[in-house]
């Protein structure tokens, strides 16, 4: 297994996904644990050194124990650990001046094209990476050559072909470095990784780690039917079986069939325990008359917390809640922002349960990005139906129905919705759209169907691409399939009478309507 010291880069997780993707096995640890005891039980095969943001001649300032440089295995030093390297080896680095700090895209050109890192690297003449560091190398350590030169890093990429040691200036393992799985991959290879560690290995080792995590103590979680949640539970019960409760919320604002779907599947098909929490007419209830956006999600997260605590309240001896946390959700709660940001939307999760309930997390996702949390998803057997779903929020069907929320609007809406999604899987769109589904708006308008009049509900039909749903595109769906779906919804749907269909980017739009 390979090790990655963190020494607090933004994109350490990058570096392991990367890894993960060339079917290599490692682990991220923090600088601080990692010790020369820690070396020597873990045995790494190979190390890297993460970027980070400190100084190397700030006293004090983040180092591995040397201990490292004495296994007689490949390292690989990234930005500051490339810093953290000349320095401990002997070499000099410099505090950062304007003149030579580098942010964003640089070009880094060959000056020794032999090394085997360098397979399939400067096929061209120069590669693009990405720069972002302030401090720079000014002398190399004893023993290293230099690879490759940037206008403001001439130690861009160094070498100790002897000690198999390297280190570079940039970051190869974010996007836009483009080549940069090359070089992790010539890096693997020279630590003699095969390439051999799969999802299914990883599914084993996460399921030993909540083992040691959790032991004989319950575990409770809050169960939505989306991806994440779902393979977090999933992932839960094969490591602990009975002693996973699983609760699922009905807030009667889920599509149709919905709730009778995640729970039969979880229930039936994968043996879980699930409390099927059936608390519409509460929710419905104190929604009653409510038209504000913000009121009413702030509602339905209170409900939604009180729910699930009442719920949770008969499971004896829980200490431990289940979350289904991704990676990107780690790094956006604590990555540096240019300034408080304003609240668009009050998203819904069950932050601060936790805490108020005397809690511990299992959050066993925590590492993964959306596309594996996909792939663990099928090793653990949940149908692929499941997988690719599109996002759901937690509010539901309220945030889809501007205005005042009522029952027979509720119902005509989980209808058009239906129509509308069996439409777009029987044209084969489903998995080439981030999102799918139809607001029903607050008005009312005048049609005509056979010799008669109809004053019925418009709606909205919303389809959009996206990779994380920070930003997004209206999906351009061709006018037949419009037309064509727009009649079947007008026909199959009572209650509506006219079709719209919302082509807003985000920004300026949202993708949900409230
Ligand atoms: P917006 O409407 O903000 O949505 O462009 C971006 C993505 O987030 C989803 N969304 C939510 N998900 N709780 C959630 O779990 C929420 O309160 C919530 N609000 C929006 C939305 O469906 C889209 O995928």
């Amino acid at each position: 297994r390979l090790l990655i010291i963190d020494f607090g880069s933004q994109v350490t997780q990058l570096i392991a996904r990367r890894l993960r993707e060339l079917n290599v096995y490692c682990e991220i640890h923090p600088y601080q644990n990692v010790t020369g005891a820690f070396l020597k039980d873990f045995a790494p095969k190979a190390v890297i050194f993460s970027g980070g943001p400190d100084s190397v001649m700030r006293e004090g300032s983040p180092r591995p124990p040397s201990e490292v440089y004495d296994l007689g295995v490949p390292i690989l030093g990234i930005c500051y650990g490339q810093q953290v390297m000349m320095h401990d080896l002997g070499g000099r680095v410099e505090a950062g001046e304007h003149a030579t700090a580098e942010f964003g895209r640089a070009y880094v050109t060959p000056t020794d094209g032999s090394d085997p890192l360098l397979a399939g690297w400067f096929l061209e003449a120069r590669e693009q990476v990405w720069m972002s560091h302030g401090d720079h190398v000014a002398e190399i350590a004893p023993g290293f050559e230099v690879l490759g030169t940037s206008p403001g890093a001439p130690f861009a990429m160094t070498a100790d072909p002897a000690r198999r040691f390297y280190a570079v200036q940039f970051h190869p393992e974010v996007h836009h470095t483009p080549n940069g799985k090359t070089l992790y991959e010539n890096f693997v290879r020279m630590a003699g990784f095969e390439g051999d560690w799969t999802m299914a290995a990883y599914r084993e080792e996460m399921v030993q780690k909540i083992r040691d995590q959790v032991g004989d103590a319950k575990v409770i979680c809050a169960l939505s039917g989306g991806v994440d949640s779902s393979v977090a539970a999933a992932l839960i019960h094969e490591a602990i079986g009975e002693n996973l409760t699983c609760v699922f919320v009905d807030h009667g604002l889920l599509r149709l069939d919905e709730g009778k779907e995640v729970v039969g599947m979880f229930r039936d098909h994968m043996n879980l325990s699930v409390i099927h929490a059936e608390e519409q007419e509460l929710f419905l209830g104190e929604l009653d008359g409510v038209s504000d956006p913000e009121t009413k999600r702030k509602i339905i997260g209170r409900l939604f917390i009180d729910v699930f605590q009442k719920y949770a309240d008969q499971i004896e001896g829980a200490s431990f809640l289940a979350q289904g946390t991704l990676y990107p959700d780690v790094i956006e709660s604590v990555s540096f922002s240019g300034g408080p940001s304003v609240t668009i939307k009050s998203h819904h999760n069950v932050g601060g349960l936790p805490e108020k309930m005397g809690l511990k997390l299992v959050e066993p996702l925590r590492e993964l990005f959306k596309d594996e949390v996909r792939a663990l998803g099928r090793e653990l057997g949940l149908p692929d139906s499941f997988i690719g779903r599109h996002p759901f929020p937690g509010p539901g069907l309220a945030i889809r129905c501007p205005g005042e929320i009522t029952r027979e609007k509720l119902e005509i809406l989980r209808k058009a919705d239906a129509v509308y999604i069996d439409q777009i899987r029987k044209h084969g769109l489903y998995d080439e759209i981030w999102q799918a589904f139809v607001a029903i708006l607050p008005v009312r308008t005048v049609g005509v169907m056979g010799d008669g009049r109809t004053y019925d509900y418009a709606c909205a039909l919303r389809a959009v691409t996206s990779v994380d749903g920070m930003t997004a595109d209206y999906y351009p769906f061709t006018h037949e399939f419009l037309g064509e779906t727009a009649t079947r919804i007008i026909n199959e749907v009572k209650g509506i009478n006219r079709v719209t269909y919302d082509i807003t980017s985000k920004p300026p739009g949202t993708i949900e309507w409230e």
